[in-house]
């Protein structure tokens, strides 16, 4: 069968391409420490999520020397803690989830990105180790508000 060249070039362009995106998203998935299926699709009832641990109470909990859960509900348009603080050198375990629609949880600067899922709990850690105010912001259109949703972990 006769392949044009340019066809050719193409073809070796697309794989290309291909195997580089492969290629990061196994890297990133790698470096975000990606948990197994089962802690991620950890379900919830969306309607009662204010009464559903722990989501009862949300915000920052130290939970070991350096380590804390940062519990968190967004909702259209703002989450659920809006503002959380930690020291310098801290490991945040997110744990997330949404009263309503879809929704984004991203920090500009880091590789901190979840989709939040309604009847989900999404799960991801990070380790701040420079100080600074922190924006979180939802990166997922979910609505005439979309754009003011956002919180912040201040890093001291
Ligand atoms: Cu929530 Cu966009």
């Amino acid at each position: 069968m006769h392949i044009h060249r340019l066809e050719k070039i193409w073809l070796a362009l697309g794989m290309g391409a291909l195997l580089l995106f492969l290629g990061i998203l196994g890297v990133s998935a790698f470096a975000m420490g990606i948990s197994p299926p089962s802690g991620h699709h950890h379900m919830i009832d969306p309607a009662k999520v204010n009464e559903t641990a722990p989501f009862d109470k949300p915000g920052m909990k130290q939970v070991a020397d350096k380590e804390y859960e940062a519990v968190m509900i967004a909702y259209a348009f703002g989450y659920d803690a809006e503002t959380m603080e930690v020291p310098a050198g801290s490991t945040v375990h997110f744990t997330v989830t949404s009263s309503d629609v879809v929704h984004g949880l991203a920090i500009p600067g880091t590789n901190v990105n979840l989709m939040i899922v309604p009847g989900e709990v999404s799960q991801l850690s990070y380790k701040f180790t420079k100080p600074g105010t922190y924006l979180i912001l939802c990166n997922e259109y979910c609505g005439g508000g979309h754009e003011y949703m956002q919180a912040k972990i201040i890093v001291t």
